[in-house]
């Protein structure tokens, strides 16, 4: 099982579970479990349990439950008691009872055979909570464009790993993939870029597809964060929309990896304007409290020379560009706190000051005092370092076991331990054109990104973490996920 679980006591004894298994929950939220649970059987053991509302555990059945369980769990702790007359499963919440039967699911699995297809589970009582409430899997859709299908199998191993955010990466140069009905020329402009051998190569998720992910996520314990890169990583938008750059463009979407000097003018006001009309459809779609605004990566070449910039720089009594950027980025974080929602962002949104709101998403491992100086000033974070987190780095330099070695709170981060919301794996895509590709980069990785996540550390052990990752290999295998190397 992965991740292990925080506490895990064998007790005498074992129970059978088979096709015939009543599965029952207590109230709604039981539901999501129940069939959470229910349908990885499905696909591993061909069973089509039955489900239903009930108060009370059935004889030799598994039950959800909202009642009973220690608060000190929180929100996504649970307990599980599995005992020779049946399976309870105890939360305070929904998420609780979703990844208790996850757990569940996973000791089905891993139990031996026994009489008429039956399992039989050893008797078992697992006390379990996440050491981070901030478990994010990051995926580029705009370097190549997965399928709707693709995204759905991600989310379906996201939660059996207790991943609970999905961060997705929708525009950049090479590409817009959201659909966004004010500004018709996203779609027919910004989402195609000229491929090597001339063809247009693109597309984008329709909103219906977009809804279809976010209900699927959240079936899943899975909230969706949204990145809609600002002011730089924006080429494609400037191909479509040439007034809101500094130059005025031609702009074409990007056609190469790295860079780009043209970025949002930050003088111009249709350019929040364009921006908020965006994040106003983007609302709509998406209901979790956190909006990604990217911010990483904005050279300041264009904005040194355009006077529109330099006048917003004198008219708002700004110090340099960098100053600009955080004043962009501050303007930003007031529309949506207006809306009530709040702002995630690189970590480079840290230069040049941000309300203590805002959280930092730390990446440039090398500059740990960016992380630091964030909790300083009161930001929580979301650590993804490329040291460790970087899933589209190449396995010889980043084995599974160097993988493994991610603390989301290292040494260098001791200062700011307390406002370290969690962590995750980024899947950038550049040099992964199929989806193919971009299994053999994440997968098993992520695996190991989801354990520093959830098991307390001194829970963590990499020869035990190697022994359970055999059985996942089994599993990924079945699902016809195309892993790469394993050590
Ligand atoms: C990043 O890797 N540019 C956030
Ligand atoms: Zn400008």
């Amino acid at each position: 099982m992965i991740p292990k679980p925080a506490s895990q006591h064998p007790l005498d004894g074992s129970l059978a579970i088979g096709e015939k298994t009543p599965v029952t929950f207590h109230g709604v939220a039981g539901s999501k479990a129940a069939q959470g649970f229910a349908r990885w059987l499905r696909l591993w053991m061909g069973w089509r349990l039955p489900t239903q509302e009930a108060e009370d555990p059935k004889p030799n059945g598994v039950h959800f439950s909202l009642e009973g369980a220690d608060e000190s769990l929180g929100d996504e702790g649970y307990e599980l008691l599995v005992a020779p007359t049946g399976a309870v499963v105890r939360a305070n919440g929904e998420a609780g009872l979703f990844y208790g039967g996850q757990t569940l699911a996973c000791l089905v699995r891993e139990a031996t055979a026994g009489a008429g297809g039956q399992r039989s589970i050893p008797a078992a009582v697992v006390r379990d909570e996440p050491r981070f409430a901030w478990r994010e899997s990051m995926l580029d859709c705009c370097r190549h464009m997965p399928s709707v299908a693709y995204i759905e199998r991600h989310l379906d191993l996201m939660a059996l790993l207790k991943l609970n955010r999905f961060h997705w990466h929708l525009t950049e140069d090479q590409g817009w993939r959201i659909q966004i009905d004010r500004y018709p020329r996203l779609m027919e402009v910004a989402a195609y870029r000229k491929a090597e051998n001339g063809a247009p190569y693109g597309g984008f998720y329709t909103k219906d597809e977009i809804r279809h992910i976010v209900r699927y996520a959240k079936e899943r314990c899975i909230e969706v964060v949204p990145e809609i890169e600002m002011p730089g990583h924006s080429m494609a938008a400037l191909a479509a929309y040439p007034e809101l750059g500094c130059t005025g463009g031609p702009y074409e979407v990007g056609t190469k990896w790295g860079i780009y000097e043209d970025i949002y003018c930050a003088g111009n006001d249709a350019v929040f304007e364009f921006l908020q009309g965006v994040l106003e459809e983007v609302l709509e779609l998406f209901p979790f409290g956190w909006v990604h605004i990217g911010g990483d990566e904005a050279p300041k070449a264009r904005w040194e020379r355009c006077p529109k910039c330099q006048a917003r720089i004198r008219a708002e009594g700004l110090k340099d560009e960098f100053e600009l950027q955080s004043w962009f980025i501050r303007r930003m974080e007031a529309w949506l706190a207006e809306r009530g929602r709040r702002l995630i962002g690189w970590d480079e949104i840290h230069e040049g000051g941000l309300p203590p709101s805002a959280t930092v998403q730390w990446w440039r491992g090398w500059m740990k005092d960016v992380a630091v100086e964030a909790a300083r000033h009161g930001h929580e974070i979301v650590s993804t370092p490329t040291s460790h987190c970087y899933l589209d780095y190449g396995y010889e330099e980043y084995s599974v076991e160097h993988t493994y070695g991610f603390d989301p709170i290292p040494e260098e981060l001791d200062a700011a331990a307390a406002k370290v919301l969690g962590g995750g794996g980024n899947m950038w895509t550049e040099h992964t054109p199929t989806e193919a590709e971009m299994d053999r980069q994440i997968w098993p990785r992520k695996a190991a990104i989801a354990e520093c996540l959830w098991t307390p550390k001194e829970g963590k052990s990499w020869p035990d973490f190697e022994r359970r990752l055999s059985g996942f290999q089994g599993l990924l295998k079945e699902l016809g996920v195309r892993y790469g190397p394993w050590v």
